[in-house]
């Protein structure tokens, strides 16, 4: 393709703020390590922005895990309960129910929420004849919760979106026990609340004794890893403890909330952050994430549209409204086949703006790409960090989420970038880890229960 700097000038100068170079990966890369340090260290935690938050998760799953459990996962727009039946060490029975968590419900009360919760888990009961099994429960909760014990998570903040009242600060797991508890129409045994990214762990573990790290890129972005329990000191029994690792929850969606990222920040992250219901937070995560992506690129085409750069004399009332660039929008763009614009226009077209156009088409796909590569750039440099930290040559992370399950590049470009960073020194493998949500809470409740 011909050099879209030639090509498409005024995009070009936008989307070269939006470019990093090696110099700023390692910069990140270093930023990120003194952060999640700061989050590990006790001294240092409470003003930590990376929390690094022990999960009291300390053993990976053997692969001799049996039996069934319930999993609840709340995270992202909707709200699944499943029955997890774990077989044998190959295969996993999973069947469950999704339901829309409506805006109501996300920005209402937290009681309300909770009830809700507890009304789909007492239908599911009911439907598979268990309401009185108390069978063992693993919740996913992906939000950033300080825990003090396998089943206590402290809310400490709402993020992608959600501000139910009265969650912040309370113990989740208690919010879920009273609900059951109201409604008093059935029975069971909440053993654990989990971040996404550590059953992502957990469940890409099952099957590759050598995961140590899960990622999620979806809606919101985190990572968890293995860490030294005798690294851990928010753990109480950091020194005392018998085992010797702990999963931690590093919430890095946090990276750069006191200023560190800001010299790569553009003025349109700006715009995206004010315009959140979070302003000022999760900076990392608004960079990277599918919950920001797509309205960072409708962002940079209103600008361009309004220099009339692109689209000339169409205008459209749909591309003017906040969230109406789906993240989604950016995947079919890139899943054209090289010289079609076939799913560019078809995007477009929804959006009110009809055109063939083959160059303003053209530099729709160059402003997407240069989005989705900046976001696996910063995904690539989470992992290096995270790698460089647990000081490992040979490892497979696990990883899950919307982006990185549906955008046809991603993998492609984390794993050439982290390879840049890493000049070949560590050998790794990145795999699509299947529903750790529910996969990884039943394999957790699974380790509990032993
Ligand atoms: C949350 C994390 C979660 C991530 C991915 C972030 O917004 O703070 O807890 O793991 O999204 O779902």
């Amino acid at each position: 393709m011909s050099d879209p700097k030639q090509k498409y000038p005024e995009a070009y100068e936008i989307c070269e703020k939006f470019m990093l170079n090696k110099q700023h990966m390692d910069e990140i890369v270093n930023r990120l390590t003194k952060e999640i340090n700061m989050g590990l260290t006790r001294d240092t935690h409470p003003r930590a922005t990376v929390k690094c938050f022990v999960t009291y998760v300390q053993e990976l799953p053997t692969g001799n895990e049996r039996g069934k459990y319930l999993a609840l996962d709340l995270g992202g727009t909707n709200f699944r309960v499943l029955l997890v039946n774990l077989i044998n060490d190959r295969d996993i029975d999973i069947t469950g129910k999704t339901y829309a968590i409506s805006k109501e419900l996300q920005e209402g009360s937290g009681i309300k929420l909770f009830d809700f919760i507890a009304r789909c888990l007492a239908e599911f009961c009911k439907e598979h004849k268990m309401e009185q099994s108390n069978t063992p429960l693993g919740f996913t909760f992906s939000f950033p919760c300080k825990q003090v014990g396998i089943d206590n998570g402290t809310l400490v903040a709402w993020t992608k979106g959600f501000k139910a009242e009265g969650v912040v600060n309370q113990n989740v797991v208690e919010l879920l026990r009273d609900a059951i508890k109201r409604r008093g129409d059935f029975k069971v045994n909440v053993v654990a609340i989990l971040n996404d990214t550590t059953g992502t762990l957990m469940s890409c573990a099952f099957n590759h004794r050598n995961c140590k790290i899960g990622m999620i890129v979806g809606t919101g972005s985190n990572a968890c890893y293995v860490e030294k329990t005798a690294n851990t000191q928010t753990f109480d029994g950091y020194l005392s403890s018998t085992k010797p690792n702990m999963i931690i929850n590093c919430e890095w969606g946090a990276f750069g909330d006191n200023g560190v990222l800001d010299f790569i920040r553009t003025s349109y992250d700006h715009e995206v952050d004010k315009q959140s219901i979070n302003p000022k937070k999760q900076i990392f995560e608004k960079c990277i994430s599918g919950m920001y992506m797509g309205e960072l690129v409708r962002l940079v085409l209103l600008e361009l549209m309004e220099k009339e750069a692109i689209f000339k004399g169409q205008t459209s009332q749909s591309i003017l409204i906040k969230g109406k660039f789906d993240t989604s929008f950016i995947t079919e763009i890139e899943s054209d086949q090289p010289g079609s614009h076939r799913n560019a226009a078809l995007v477009m077209d929804r959006l009110g703006i009809r055109t063939n156009n083959e160059k303003d088409l053209g530099c729709l796909r160059f402003i997407c790409e240069t989005i989705s590569t900046r976001s696996a750039r910063l995904a690539a440099c989470g992992l290096v960090c995270l790698i460089n930290k647990m000081n490992v040559k040979d490892l497979t992370v696990g990883i899950d989420g919307s982006v990185y399950r549906y955008h046809p590049n991603y993998h492609r470009l984390l794993t050439e970038n982290m390879n840049m960073l890493l000049k070949g020194s560590v050998k790794f493998e990145l795999v699509l880890s299947e529903d750790g949500s529910g996969r990884g809470a039943a394999l957790i409740a699974a380790v509990c229960a032993k």
